[in-house]
């Protein structure tokens, strides 16, 4: 199964992606965890990234293909694979379907989650992610069961740097100019099903679920 998870900033990408890989047993490929991690590992690509991630934008086209383009080659990817904010203009995305069609590949299915915005800026600037495992708590919905600590490994939680009202302003905007034309993309290639991301976490993995099939 080769999926897309589309959906403004604080959807639940991220959210939904956690629970999917484990049902569906395909990794998750997140253009953004990639980047921070090399941001973390004070890398090039990471330093370049920073700077676009801090305000919000998008980082360059070619940069983002060649990071993705280059993870799908890896043999985890053979059986599927779930992507989670890539692609994120349509020019990201005719190059993904043209790097697939040359692999005798494609997309089975784009889940596109849709949140009102004030829900999304009230998401955001409450969450906060474990250092170490990477998993997603929010201080309200979904706080753990210790303040700053991580219920499953004990890792310090922090708040991430984009994570913060200027910025989550900023890429909403982006994502309405700029990555929410994909939706008429896949439309056009019949491919896309559309999922409410304000009913609840769980109820949201059901509907996805339904659309997927068991
Ligand atoms: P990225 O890391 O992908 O960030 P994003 O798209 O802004 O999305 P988020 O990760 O913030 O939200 P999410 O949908 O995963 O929500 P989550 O599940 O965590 O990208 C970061 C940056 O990298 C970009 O701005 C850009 O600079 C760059 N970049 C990455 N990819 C790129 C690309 N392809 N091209 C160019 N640049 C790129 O949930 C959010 C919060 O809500 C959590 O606290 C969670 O607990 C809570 N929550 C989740 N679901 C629910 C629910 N159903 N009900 C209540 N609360 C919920
Ligand atoms: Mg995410
Ligand atoms: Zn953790």
């Amino acid at each position: 199964m080769n999926l897309i998870l589309l959906g403004p900033p604080g959807a639940g990408k991220g959210t939904q992606a956690a629970r999917m890989i484990e049902k569906y047993k395909i990794p998750q490929i997140s253009t953004g965890d990639i980047f921070r991690k090399n941001i973390k590992e004070g890398t090039e690509l990471g330093k370049k990234a920073q700077e676009y991630m801090n305000k919000g934008e998008l980082v360059p086209d070619d940069l983002v293909i060649e990071i993705a383009t280059t993870r799908l080659l890896e043999d985890d990817c053979k059986n599927g694979f779930l992507l989670d904010g890539f692609p994120r203009t349509v020019y990201q995305a005719e190059k993904l379907d043209e790097f697939l069609a040359k692999h005798g590949k494609k997309i089975d299915k784009v889940l596109d989650i849709a949140v009102e915005k004030e829900e999304l800026m009230t998401r955001l600037i409450g969450r906060r992610v474990c250092r170490s495992c990477g998993a997603t708590y929010h201080i309200v919905n979904m706080p753990p069961k210790k303040e700053g600590v991580c219920d499953s490994c004990g890792g310090e939680l922090y708040q991430r740097a984009d994570d913060n009202k200027e910025t989550v302003e900023n890429r909403i905007d982006v994502y309405n100019s700029q990555t929410k034309p994909l939706v008429d993309y896949y439309e056009k290639a019949g491919n896309i099903a559309h999922i409410d991301g304000a009913i609840g976490l769980e109820n949201v993995f059901a509907h996805i679920v339904s659309v997927l099939g068991a």
